[in-house]
């Protein structure tokens, strides 16, 4: 198994009101508490950061959100900064989400400038890629990884140790269908060789990958075993304490 630290994040989306989303925080503290050798996240609605943050302090689980933008303040109604964010706790933000290139129309140079805000301000950075379906069948895959990648963290440097990218192919999230192991440690090893092309071999092997896209307690310990899979990024299994903390044993170690 590679040295790298797996890193789990529940990515609660655009889900649970204030009471539900601190009792899922409360529920969850003690099914980890004991996790060794993994690291955790939980990325909740901007509403509920604040409180889902009191309700984790002291606890083995980080606060993250699930966007950032790319001012401190001002006039940009409607917008939060990693600024605010850091206010409440926050030490991670989710950037460039499939829904929020695809149904938000977040375009990789956007992104860019965002995880490089971000990381400015002091945030780490999940950084999610990951191709259509129709992508995938017509052998355009590698290309769309390697353009959101080089697109998305050009720029950067020492900050890479910052950032965790987060391979999540649009066709298996949310819909129950998930990567195989083959296919998740294949794209994987690709994101690695780019990112040794753009930053070096140190830094590549150093570099955390996610996978995402209906991980469930009953397929993460079989892709977690695989060498370059390093965690996931979880959506809908992450709304229940009990498949979110069977996911996160799956990878202590
Ligand atoms: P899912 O979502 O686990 O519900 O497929 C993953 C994600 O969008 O990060």
């Amino acid at each position: 198994m590679a040295a790298r630290t797996p890193f789990v994040a529940g990515n609660w989306k655009m889900n649970l009101l204030l009471a539900d989303a601190v009792a899922l925080a409360e529920g969850l503290k003690p099914l980890v508490a004991s996790s060794a050798g993994v690291e955790i996240a939980v990325c909740p609605t901007y509403t509920t950061l604040y409180a889902v943050g009191k309700a984790l302090a002291g606890a083995n689980i980080q606060l993250g959100a699930q966007n950032a933008y790319v001012k401190e303040s001002g006039a940009y109604t409607g917008e939060i900064s990693p600024q605010m964010l850091k206010d409440v706790g926050c030490s991670w933000t989710i950037i460039g989400h499939s829904e929020r290139r695809h149904i938000l129309g977040e375009d990789d140079a956007f992104l860019n400038e965002k995880t490089r805000f971000a990381l400015a301000s002091g945030l780490n950075v999940m950084f999610c890629i990951g191709e259509l379906l129709e992508e995938r069948k017509s052998g355009a895959m590698n290309a769309v990884l390697e353009r959101q990648l080089t697109r998305g963290l050009d720029g950067l440097d020492a900050e890479l140790a910052r950032v965790v990218v987060a391979y999540e192919p649009v066709w298996a999230i949310g819909t129950g269908e998930t990567a195989t192991p083959d296919q998740a440690e294949e794209a994987h090893v690709f994101v690695r060789s780019v990112i040794a092309s753009m930053f070096g071999e140190a830094a590549a092997a150093a570099l955390r990958i996610q996978y995402g896209g209906s991980v469930k307690p009953d397929n993460a310990a079989e892709l977690i075993s695989r060498e370059n899979v390093d965690g996931f990024l979880v959506g809908g299994a992450a709304l229940k304490a009990d498949s979110f903390a069977a996911i996160v044993n799956a990878c202590a170690r």
